[in-house]
C-alpha cells in the first residue's frame, strides 16, 4: 500500500457505535476485556469450559516452558466430532438444521439437520475405519462445497485422523506435493462439483497426483456429486455412498488429548515450499466456538449464519465447520459462484434462506460494488443484522458500501484479521461493545495481546506504524510446521525476540486503533488467498523455456493484489518468441503451466518478457522497482542495483509492447 493510500486511510474519522438493541443481546460484552486482562489464562479456561465439553476435564490452562511450542488444556481429553454434533443431539436440539446446502444448479437444495449429521459421521467414520484408518493416520480431503466436506472432516475427527484438506483450485501437482508431506493414507474426493453453471471434474486431479504410485495412499473414496464419467482404480477407489451405506451406524468417538492435531493446512510461505500448519484439537475448538460466539455474535436459536469461504481454507475450517457446529449453529453453505446463473444470487440466498450473520471477503464486496447496488437492492435483506469482512484488508469505501447497501445502515461490521496460523480470529470489534471505524480491525479481542512494534521490536507509539506481532500464546496458535519444527521457529519466532510475528505490516491510530497494512513479506494476497512470489517463480522456471522469473503482487482495485511475473526466456525461446504472434502465445503457455504446477488462482494476471532483472549488488531481485513498473508508476530509487540502466530496458521492452 502506498503512502498516499496510508495518509488517507488513518484520516479516516467516521466511526459507527453499536445500535443499543444489538449491544442489549450481544454475547461479548466489555466486561469480557477487563475480565482477561485480570487473569488471561482464568479467562481462557472459563470459554473452555463454557463452550467445549471435555471427557475429561484440564486441569492445566497453559504450558508455555518449552516455548515456542504451547500447549493448551493438556491434560483434558476431548472429541471435535462429539462437540460439534453428538452433543447437540444429546441436548435435544437434533431437529435444528445444521446445513441448508445450496447447490450451484438451482433448485439444488437440502437441508440437514443435526440428527442427520449425526447418522451421516457415524457412518462415514465407521467407514474409514473399515478402510484402516485410526487414531494419528492422515487423511486428505479434495472436494468441492458440499456437505460430505463437513461430514469427512468431522469423520476424521471423530477417529482422532488429522486431516488436510487440499482446496479443489489446486492442481494434480499442489496435491501430490501434499498427500506427500502429509503421508494421507486414504484421499476423499468426489466425481466433480458444479462451477459456473458446469460440472467441473475433481477426481482426474487425484488420479494424477497418485499416478506414479509414490505416495502413501492406499484407498480413494469418491463422493458422486455430478454424475459425470470417471476413471476407476478398482483395487483403490470406492464410492463414497457404497462404503457409508455398507458401514454400521453406530460409532463412539474417539477421546484424544487437548494437544493431538486435529489438522493440517498448507499455506504459503516466503519460500517456494507450502507450509504444513497444524493445529491442535482442544485450544483450537475452544478459540473458534468463543469468537464464532462473541464476534460473529451467533445465536444458534434464532440466527442463520452464512460464511462463504471455502472449506479448503481456514476460514472454512474454523467458521463453517468447527465454530459454528460446535455452537450448533445453523448456517448456508454454497457450492458456487456468486454470480451463477445471475449476480444476485448470493442477495436471493440471504432471502430466501433469511440469513441473519454473513460473513465473506473484501473481494467479494469489490466485485459486488462492481456489479452495481440495483443489483442487491431487487432482493429482501431485512434478516440480515451483522456483517463480517475477512481475508485482507478492508477499504473504507468498500466497508462503507458494505455497511449501507448490503447492512441496510443498520448492521454493525466486523473486520476480523487471523491467519492460517493463528486458527481463529485474532483482531476485531465486538459488534455490541465496539464504535467501528471503516478500514480499521481495530482491537485485539478479550485474551489476545496483540501489537504493533518497529524494528527493534519496541511498541510504537499511537499514530505510528510498524510490524503486527503477537506478545502471548493464544489457545488456538498454530503448534507447528508439520514434521519441521525448526521452520515453525525460524519462520515465526525469529524476528523479534519472545514474539510471534505475523508477517503483515500495521499501523496504531491516534486512539490506538489497529489498521491491518498488508504483508511485509514475499507473500501476496489474491482475492484474499495467500500465495508466495517465490512458488510461481519456482513454477516459472520449472518451464523449459524460462531461464528466470521475478513475481510481485501489484494493486488490483478489485482483488487487492494481482500477480505480476516478469520473465527471461532461454535463448532457444527468444528467438522463437519474436517471430510475429508468438510471444503472445508462449505467454498463455505459460500461464497454464503455472494453474498446472499450482492451481488456476495462481495465474499470472501479466507476463511481461524482459531481457534482465533488477538486482542488487548481491544479487537479490528488487521487487519494489519491478511493482512501479507493474502498477504504472514512476520508478523508484534504483541507485543499489548492480546495473542502473536495467530498468531503462525493463520499460523500453514495455513501452515496445512487451
Ligand atoms: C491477511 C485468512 C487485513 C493478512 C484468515 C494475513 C487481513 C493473511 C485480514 C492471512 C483483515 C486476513 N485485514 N488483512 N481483516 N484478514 N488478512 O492465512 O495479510 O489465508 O496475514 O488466513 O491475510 O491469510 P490466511
Amino acid at each position: 500500500m502506498s503512502d498516499q493510500t496510508l495518509e488517507n486511510l488513518l484520516q479516516e474519522t467516521r466511526t459507527f457505535p453499536p445500535p443499543p438493541e444489538f449491544a442489549a443481546q450481544a454475547n461479548g460484552t466489555a466486561e469480557q476485556y477487563s475480565r482477561a486482562a485480570d487473569d488471561r489464562e482464568a479467562f481462557w479456561a472459563e470459554q473452555a469450559r463454557r463452550y467445549v465439553t471435555w471427557s475429561t476435564d484440564f486441569t492445566q490452562v497453559l504450558d508455555w516452558s518449552e516455548a515456542p511450542f504451547a500447549k493448551w488444556f493438556a491434560d483434558g481429553e476431548l472429541n471435535a466430532c462429539y462437540n460439534a454434533v453428538d452433543r447437540h443431539v444429546e441436548a435435544g436440539h437434533g431437529d435444528r438444521v445444521a446445513i441448508h446446502f445450496v447447490g450451484e444448479p438451482e433448485g439444488d437444495s437440502r437441508d440437514l439437520t443435526y440428527n442427520d449429521l449425526h447418522v451421516e459421521v457415524q457412518r462415514a467414520a465407521n467407514a474409514l475405519a473399515d478402510l484402516g484408518i485410526g487414531k494419528g493416520d492422515t487423511v486428505a480431503i479434495y472436494l468441492p462445497m458440499i456437505p460430505e466436506a463437513a461430514v469427512a472432516m468431522l469423520a476424521c475427527a471423530r477417529l482422532g485422523a488429522p486431516h488436510s484438506v487440499v482446496f479443489g483450485g489446486f492442481s494434480a501437482e499442489a496435491l501430490h506435493s501434499r498427500i506427500q508431506d502429509v503421508q494421507a493414507k486414504v484421499v476423499i474426493t468426489a466425481d466433480g462439483g458444479y462451477r459456473r453453471g458446469k460440472p467441473s471434474a475433481l477426481k482426474p486431479a487425484v488420479d494424477a497426483a497418485l499416478e506414479h504410485g509414490d505416495t502413501s495412499v492406499e484407498k480413494v473414496l469418491v463422493v458422486r456429486r455430478t454424475g459425470q464419467d470417471t476413471d476407476w482404480t478398482d483395487d483403490r477407489d470406492l464410492w463414497w455412498h457404497e462404503a457409508i451405506e455398507g458401514a454400521r451406524a453406530e460409532h463412539t468417538p474417539t477421546p484424544v488429548e487437548a494437544e493431538h492435531p486435529l489438522f493440517v493446512l498448507y499455506t504459503s510461505g516466503t519460500t517456494g515450499k507450502p507450509k504444513g500448519i497444524f493445529h491442535a484439537t482442544g485450544g483450537y475448538l475452544v478459540q473458534c466456538a468463543y469468537t464464532n460466539a462473541v464476534v460473529h455474535d451467533v445465536h444458534p436459536e434464532t440466527d442463520v449464519y452464512w460464511c462463504t469461504a471455502d472449506i479448503g481454507w481456514v476460514t472454512g475450517h474454523s467458521y463453517i465447520v468447527y465454530g459454528p457446529m460446535t455452537l450448533g449453529a445453523t448456517q448456508v453453505m454454497y457450492e458456487g459462484t456468486p454470480d451463477t446463473p445471475h449476480q444476485g444470487r448470493y442477495w436471493e440466498i440471504v432471502q430466501d434462506k433469511k440469513v441473519s450473520i454473513l460473513y465473506t471477503a473484501p473481494t467479494a464486496i469489490r466485485t459486488f460494488m462492481k456489479w452495481g447496488e440495483d443489483i442487491p437492492a431487487k432482493f429482501d435483506m431485512s434478516s440480515l443484522r451483522l456483517l463480517g469482512s475477512v481475508g485482507e484488508p478492508i477499504n473504507p469505501e468498500a466497508w462503507m458500501w458494505y455497511r449501507r447497501v448490503i447492512g441496510g445502515d443498520r448492521c454493525p461490521i466486523v473486520d476480523t484479521w487471523w491467519q492460517t496460523e493463528t486458527g481463529a480470529i485474532m483482531i476485531s470489534a465486538l459488534p455490541g461493545v465496539t464504535a467501528a471505524k471503516p478500514g480499521s480491525a481495530m482491537r485485539p479481542i478479550p485474551g489476545i495481546t496483540a501489537d504493533v512494534v518497529d524494528d527493534a521490536g519496541e511498541s510504537v507509539p499511537n499514530g505510528s506504524g510498524g510490524y503486527l506481532v503477537i506478545k502471548e500464546p493464544w489457545p488456538s496458535m498454530l503448534r507447528g510446521v508439520w514434521g519441521d519444527p525448526e521452520r515453525y521457529k525460524e519462520t515465526y519466532w525469529s524476528r523479534f525476540r519472545d514474539m510471534y510475528f505475523a508477517g503483515d505490516g500495521a499501523k496504531k491510530d491516534a486512539d490506538g486503533d489497529i489498521w491491518v497494512l498488508g504483508r511485509v513479506d514475499d507473500v501476496m494476497n489474491v482475492s484474499g488467498h495467500r500465495l508466495s512470489t517465490t512458488e510461481i517463480e519456482s513454477a516459472l522456471v520449472s518451464h523449459p523455456k524460462v531461464a528466470e522469473a521475478a513475481v510481485v503482487g501489484a494493486t488490483d482495485a478489485t482483488t487487492g493484489q494481482a500477480v505480476c511475473a516478469f520473465v527471461i526466456l532461454r535463448q532457444e525461446a527468444v528467438q522463437e518468441a519474436d517471430e510475429p504472434g508468438e510471444g503472445t502465445e508462449l505467454v498463455a503457455e505459460l500461464r497454464n503451466h503455472v494453474a498446472k504446477e499450482i492451481g488456476p488462482i495462481a495465474k499470472p494476471r501479466q507476463i511481461m518478457i524482459v531481457q534482465e532483472l533488477p538486482k542488487t549488488r548481491s544479487g537479490k531481485i528488487m521487487r519494489r522497482l519491478l511493482r512501479d513498473v507493474a502498477e504504472n508508476r514512476e520508478v523508484g530509487d534504483v541507485t543499489t542495483l548492480a546495473d542502473s540502466s536495467v530498468m531503462d530496458l525493463i520499460k523500453e521492452g514495455m513501452s515496445a509492447g512487451g
